[in-house]
């Protein structure tokens, strides 16, 4: 399976001469990397940045998308705009959205508006604490049962980027530790195949998310099982990003 990372810009960037320096410097310092990476940009920002990264080894992706269609939604920005736009992937049901009050039933619309024009869901799961008794397991079981079990029988065309909530926004030190993430990623696996088959469960892309800095993206990626990153506040510093894509590619 072809590693993936996804950039997470949130609203990090305030003008679109911060998001076209940004892009051009990562653009210039991945150049050779052998892992697909996305970039993930607030909707305003995504004609340009689809434009800037044309002919590049990088795509443009958005970080929400309206759970309608079209119609008298004043602020909302459908998926056919984001395509139009340029995007090719869409974060769904990100934990920061989640906190906003997006509930299951509005990530599981999303999500289908997604597929419905092509696009590539990116479902963020995870859950908000850990304790020994391993509850956060049937935390993440019923966000995935309710986002893809209403999607047919065959599994879409979709990446999981799993982001433990506690871990988000901190420090390398914050991060899931790379056995803890195997396990996950495992379960995340067999959840998969219970709802798509073997084969569905083997073939999903898994990605983690929170905290992934340089400091400690080999060890995640070379015992967490999974085929890349999600990556918020490191993937606005352009030298840190290289790094990582650089680990993932390794
Ligand atoms: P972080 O964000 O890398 O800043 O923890 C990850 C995310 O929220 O996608």
């Amino acid at each position: 399976m072809k590693k993936l990372v996804v950039a997470n810009w949130k609203m990090y960037q305030e003008t679109s001469q911060d998001a076209s320096r940004l892009l051009s410097s990562i653009k210039r310092r991945i150049k050779h990397a052998r892992a697909d990476v996305v970039v993930c940009v607030p909707s305003i920002f995504l004609q340009a940045a689809g434009k800037a990264l044309r002919g590049s080894n990088l795509v443009a992706g958005a970080q929400d998308v309206s759970r309608f269609g079209e119609g008298a939604y004043t602020g909302e920005v459908s998926a056919r705009m984001l395509k139009a736009a340029g995007a090719t992937h869409v974060i769904v049901g990100h934990s920061e959205r989640r906190s906003m009050g997006e509930d299951e039933a509005t990530i599981a619309e999303k999500l289908l508006r997604t597929l419905e024009e092509k696009l590539i869901p990116i479902l963020c799961v995870g859950e908000k604490t850990r304790d020994s008794s391993g509850r956060h397991f049937a935390v993440i079981e019923a966000q995935l049962r309710s986002a893809l079990g209403r999607g047919g029988k065959k599994l879409p065309v979709l990446v999981i980027a799993y982001e433990p909530v506690f871990a988000i926004g901190k420090g390398a030190d914050a991060a899931l530790k790379p056995m803890e993430l195997q396990e996950t990623a495992i379960f995340i696996r067999k959840t998969v195949a219970s709802l798509f088959g073997r084969t569905g469960g083997l073939s999903v892309p898994i990605l983690y998310g929170g905290s992934v800095e340089a400091a400690n993206a080999r060890g995640l990626m070379k015992e967490g099982g999974i085929q890349g990153f999600m990556v918020g506040h490191a993937s606005t510093n352009p030298v840190e990003f290289a790094e990582i894509v650089q680990h993932v590619s390794a």
